[in-house]
């Protein structure tokens, strides 16, 4: 198991460019309600700011919008990410950032160097994730926040109207998640992984998406076929299984009231002065 634990992008899917997409539709789908809770937790312009797994960079971007004087540190594992971040950052001509390609496990940072880190859907990918916290906790300054943003598999998409098939899905892919060393149903743990990694003042927050508020578009993109064609290709879902599941999905859009809802999972803690 390594460093990387069940998120590789070149292997969660067999189309890499399509899971970029994906990502930065899961982005674009919470964006609002997240930055509500980071603003509430301390983030705010001028200050030192550091995103750990930051991929291909869509969090790193929405933040450097938002606050036109902060300098963010990415931190990407993934030298493939870290190449596609660079370009993709570049070509919005902002000099306040940083991608460096380490692991959120020993990112050879100076301690006490950040005020606010943010890490989203990383730790539940990680074989170690306390560890990881404790890196977080030690490159932050005393008084510094952290905020981890993860799923629970148990609490993935719900519907209206219910489509039973799903939960096929999500266990088939919470198996393939946990057999790479990740932690898919993390979200409900966070509070208690913080404490544990050193984190005072923890609190806990849950961030819903609802297709009546956002759209149903954004769900369809943040979603796709590629992860569970890949499941089905290694062997954690039959075929019959996921054209159920197809069927079922296109039956809940014939429906005049069908809903869409989605939750993220979100712990704060805060380094002691
Ligand atoms: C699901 S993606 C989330 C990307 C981004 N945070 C977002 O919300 O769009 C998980 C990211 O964590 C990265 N990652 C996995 N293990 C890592 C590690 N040990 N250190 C740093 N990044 C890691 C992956 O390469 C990937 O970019």
């Amino acid at each position: 198991m390594d460093q990387q634990g069940s998120y590789q992008i070149k292997t969660i899917t067999s189309h890499v460019e399509t899971e970029i997409k994906r990502l930065k539709a899961q982005v674009d789908l919470f964006w609002d309600k997240e930055l509500k809770h980071y603003i509430e937790y301390g983030l705010r312009d001028g200050i030192r700011i550091v995103e750990l797994g930051s991929g291909p960079g869509f969090i790193t971007e929405k933040v450097l919008d938002k606050l036109p004087e902060a300098y963010i540190t990415a931190v990407e594992i993934d030298p493939f990410l870290v190449e596609y971040a660079q370009k993709y950052l570049s070509k919005k001509n902002k000099n306040r950032y940083e991608v460096l390609e380490k692991s959120i496990m020993d990112t050879g940072l100076a301690e006490n160097m950040f005020d606010f880190a943010i890490i989203r859907l990383v730790l539940e990918h990680l074989p170690d994730p306390v560890n990881a916290v404790r890196e977080v906790y030690r490159i932050l300054k005393p008084g510094g926040r952290a905020v981890f943003v993860d799923n629970d598999f148990n609490m993935h998409i719900m519907t209206h109207p219910h489509v039973p098939e799903l939960s096929e899905l999500y266990d088939a892919y919470c198996q393939s998640r946990f057999a790479e060393g990740g932690n898919p149903r993390i979200g409900r743990e966070l509070p208690g992984i913080l404490k544990e990694g050193g984190f005072s003042k923890v609190d806990f927050e849950v961030i819903s998406a609802h297709s009546e508020i956002v759209g149903e578009e954004i769900f369809l993109k943040s979603e796709g076929m590629s992860i569970p064609a890949k499941l089905v290709c290694d062997g954690f879902l039959s075929s019959k299984v996921l054209a159920n599941i197809s069927v079922g999905w296109r039956n809940m859009f014939k429906s005049k009231k069908h809903a869409i809802l989605r939750q993220l999972y979100m712990a704060v803690g805060e380094k002691l002065s």
